[in-house]
């Protein structure tokens, strides 16, 4: 499984001591998935209190057929942004050879290793499957599919509610600048977290077994490991609070106690007040209208909308304006 979200190598370093020198302090949430942290994400996403992966598995197994339907007959290239393991795009990938339709499976991810894993899997499961994978930056990788001219129409994945992880005016910065690597008529189908029971997302970021809180306290283990940091996890706690106003989830690592740490390779010495707080993540939730403005706001129109049956998540299918 590879990050979720769009990862940079190499600022880590700089963006630890920035967003620890700040106040309030934060933390990206991009850098939750090293080894342990992926393992983690898996396990969350195992976990009965995460909806979200189950809901959007039964979109597309139920829905397969009229995302197809949506998505047209002509021939088109399936650009799938952070593939991951691929797991839910199989349902699509399956449906499609099925139908016998024209396509090329063009998975991007920041992690190479990650696209030949997905390769491997691809060429066993499905050896009809053309796939033609492009390793990088989502927006570069995408750019790089752009200026290959070829003419078929792009149907671009973002799946699992990862647009969910950008504060609201990333999100639009990043739809912006994903539509300049696209051409009009191209499609983007983006898996959106709805609003619902504010108790059923409290308890999908505040799991009882603690998974969620050890997958945030992570951090601060990855950053005593690759950054000789000091942090005593014991000392620090989870705490998820969701807005059902405007639909953010946000997770924040707790300080139980004043305190200095200190980060060796930064040759920092982060100072905590008792209660102080890192802002780790946010995981926005929408309304319908909240999807209808994005979509409007940043040059497309809303092709088809698929839910599941409690509707608790949406993938939402946009065209290019
Ligand atoms: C990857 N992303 C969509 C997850 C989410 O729901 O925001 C990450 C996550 N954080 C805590 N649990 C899951």
């Amino acid at each position: 499984m590879s990050s979720p979200v769009i990862t940079e190598e190499g600022t880590f370093a700089l963006d630890v001591e920035q967003g620890l020198s700040n106040y309030p302090k934060r933390l990206p949430s991009k850098y939750f998935y090293d080894a342990i942290g992926d393992q983690l994400f898996q396990d969350i996403m195992a976990m009965p209190e995460y909806y979200l992966t189950n809901c959007e598995f039964e979109v597309f197994s139920e829905q397969k057929a009229n995302i197809l339907e949506a998505i047209g007959d002509q021939p088109f290239e399936l650009i799938e942004l952070g593939a991951g393991d691929g797991t839910k795009t199989k349902i699509l990938l399956e449906h499609f050879l099925a139908e016998q339709r024209d396509f090329t499976y063009r998975p991007i991810d920041i992690s190479g290793n990650v696209l030949e894993q997905l390769m491997t899997a691809c060429a066993q499961t499905f050896p009809q499957l053309e796939v033609a994978a492009v390793e990088g930056d989502y927006i570069e990788a995408l750019c790089q599919i752009q200026e290959e001219d070829n003419p078929r129409r792009k149907v671009v994945l973002f799946l699992g509610g990862n647009i969910g992880n950008f504060p609201l005016p990333a999100a639009k910065a990043f739809l912006q600048e994903l539509a300049q690597c696209l051409d009009e008529g191209d499609l983007l189908l983006t898996g959106f977290d709805l609003k619902k029971d504010p108790n059923v997302i409290q308890a999908a970021y505040d799991d009882p077994a603690g998974i969620t809180a050890a997958f945030n306290l992570n951090l601060l283990q990855r950053i005593n490991k690759e950054l000789g940091g000091h942090f005593d996890l014991d000392t620090f706690f989870h705490w998820e609070t969701y807005n059902p106003l405007n639909g953010e989830a946000r997770s924040y690592i707790v300080s139980r106690e004043e305190q200095t740490v200190k980060i060796d390779q930064l040759h920092l010495n982060v100072h905590f007040e008792a209660w102080e707080a890192i802002a780790v993540e946010v995981s926005a939730k929408c309304g319908e209208r909240d999807i209808a403005e994005l979509a409007q706001e940043v040059g497309f129109e809303i092709k088809a909308n698929f839910t599941d049956q409690r509707r608790y998540f949406m993938d939402s299918l946009w065209e290019l304006k």
